[in-house]
């Protein structure tokens, strides 16, 4: 008994001993601790730092980080990160998210003033791994002069005259995507196929661009699996193979930029209005640089994949699962299919005529948006609606602030697409984002979504394998199995 009792006293004794000694260890170690929080998050130093809005700033570096990507993850952050801080804090909250200092900032109010101070009062901000693996010339980096010369190029080949003759050749597109892919098969993947179906888009359509689509696709993947990863450039990291992949598609573009400026310059090749042949006019005259053309169709296909495909398929699942919806769509499509002859192809005036297919897939991105937001960068220190944003700081909108708000939308949560017969509030739907960085490919990204749909409809009769299939994001959303649909081939 007494040998257990000095046992647990000596046990006792000892561990007390340890403990002061590691108390002692750590004290010194959390008052650093307490001193690097303090530097981090300095609100009652001055009157600047005192006007910073409410929020949590979280741990040194890592912030809120943790919960941030954890909601993203299962596609809750407007529900778990947004919403609860939104309710806490107010619409427009401070938070830390990947080291940065950042301000979330929700409302069409919020949206129309920090998206059209671009390059004024923020700048937008990429991750390091977007910039390496796009570069540093294309249009999401650049800025004034350079940024709109660009965007000159891109809208002029996207104006009224560019889209009538995109339009059928879309529809070849969509068509031999629909040969080769759909032909007697009863199932396939309509993300994954979307997925391929808009990478040639933007490169046959849009670009003028021939390459060997099935090798190239695979390549543009890992260079786009890298765009949003951690930049660890090691050997098996997604970042390494995103890098490798780049080096490869670079060579590729060179030969192809070189090969058009000699045929241009040498009178071989007639204006076809596409934007390879409008980019490199625009390198002839110097306005753009050879570097400035690559990286721009990098962009351009980074851009325009995940977001088209995501849209495509969620425009699919909300009509599954709204059948009087479906219904509505169509007839739409019925009615223009049975002006046309056979063989003969949609042009810009029959789209036009595709209204409620549109409101639909507007409903389906307020819903669920492709882009849930995007980070800016303050170039000043910014006074908004009595708050202080510091210049350095990160700024965050989102479409959640906006498209689930009953402010702006009736019954957010519905989907109701005749909401969209009637006019927006300007800023309140924002899927394109809004300013000078509007999205430069939204008139593509509309007809695709559009033609895409009225080629399906109307041949195809098509219900969903998983219809609770869950969406997941890494970092962009997508549906975790790929969303693969039944289909069978309707009798025309
Ligand atoms: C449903 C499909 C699409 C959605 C939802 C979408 C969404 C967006 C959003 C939200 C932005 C603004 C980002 C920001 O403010 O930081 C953006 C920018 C951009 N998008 Fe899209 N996009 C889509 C399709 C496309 C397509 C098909 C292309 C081109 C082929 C494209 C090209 C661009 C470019 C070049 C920018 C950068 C504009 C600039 O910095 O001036 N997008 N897009």
């Amino acid at each position: 008994m007494s040998l257990v009792y000095k046992l647990n006293s000596h046990h006792q004794h000892h561990t007390q001993t340890m403990d002061s000694c590691i108390l002692s260890l750590a004290l010194p170690f959390l008052f650093i601790i307490f001193l690097i929080y303090k530097a981090c998050n300095p609100q009652k130093a001055n009157t600047k730092w005192s006007r910073l809005p409410l929020g949590q700033m979280g741990l040194p570096w890592i912030g809120e980080t943790i919960s941030f990507y954890r909601a993203q993850r299962k596609n809750q952050l407007f529900d778990t990160f947004f919403q609860p801080r939104i309710k806490k804090h107010g619409k427009i909250f401070k938070t830390r998210l990947m080291g940065s200092p950042t301000v979330v900032v929700n409302g069409a109010a919020a949206n129309k003033f920090f998206m059209s101070n671009e390059f004024k009062l923020v700048i937008s901000s990429w991750p390091t791994s977007s910039v390496e693996l796009m570069g540093k010339n294309s249009i999401m980096e650049k800025q004034g002069d350079s940024h709109r010369c660009l965007r000159g190029i891109i809208a002029s080949t996207l104006g009224p005259s560019g889209l009538q003759e995109i339009v059928p050749r879309m529809c070849s597109s969509i068509l031999k995507h629909l040969q080769r892919n759909w032909q007697n098969r009863e199932e396939i993947s309509l993300h994954k196929s979307t997925k391929i179906l808009t990478f040639s888009i933007v490169l046959e359509c849009l670009f003028g661009i021939k390459l060997e689509l099935e090798t190239m696709f695979g390549v543009f993947e890992n260079v786009l699996e890298g765009v949003l990863a951690a930049p660890v450039d090691l050997p098996g990291t997604k970042f390494n193979r995103a890098k490798k992949a780049r080096a490869e598609i670079q060579k590729v573009l060179v030969d192809e930029v070189r090969r058009k400026r000699e045929a241009i310059e040498r009178g071989k090749d007639e204006e076809d209005g596409m934007l390879l042949s409008n980019l490199v006019a625009a390198l002839i005259k110097g306005e753009v640089t050879e570097n400035e053309v690559v990286d721009n169709i990098v962009l351009l296909v980074f851009a325009a994949h995940d977001t088209t495909s995501y849209a495509i398929a969620m425009t699919f699942k909300m009509l599954a699962n709204h059948p009087h919806c479906y219904s509505l769509l169509l007839k739409e499509h019925e009615e223009i299919a049975s002006t046309k002859r056979a063989g003969e192809t949609l042009n810009l005036e029959d789209v036009k005529k595709m209204e409620y297919t549109w409101q639909v897939a507007r409903e389906t991105m307020r819903l669920c948006p492709p882009i849930f937001g995007s980070f800016r960068k303050a170039t000043a220190d910014i006074e908004y609606e009595g708050f202080t944003i510091p210049n350095g700081w990160k700024v965050l909108w989102t479409t959640y602030g906006t498209h689930y708000d009953e402010e702006y939308f009736q019954d957010p949560l519905s989907f109701k697409p005749s909401r969209f017969a009637d006019p927006v509030q300007a800023y309140a739907f924002i899927p394109f984002g809004g300013g000078p960085r509007l999205c430069a490919g939204y008139q593509l990204a509309k007809l695709n979504i559009l033609v895409f749909m009225h080629y399906v409809v109307t041949r195809y009769d098509w219900s969903l394998v998983y219809p609770d299939e869950p969406i997941v994001m890494d970092p962009l959303p997508f549906p975790s199995k790929g969303m693969p649909i039944k289909i069978t081939r309707k009798l025309i």
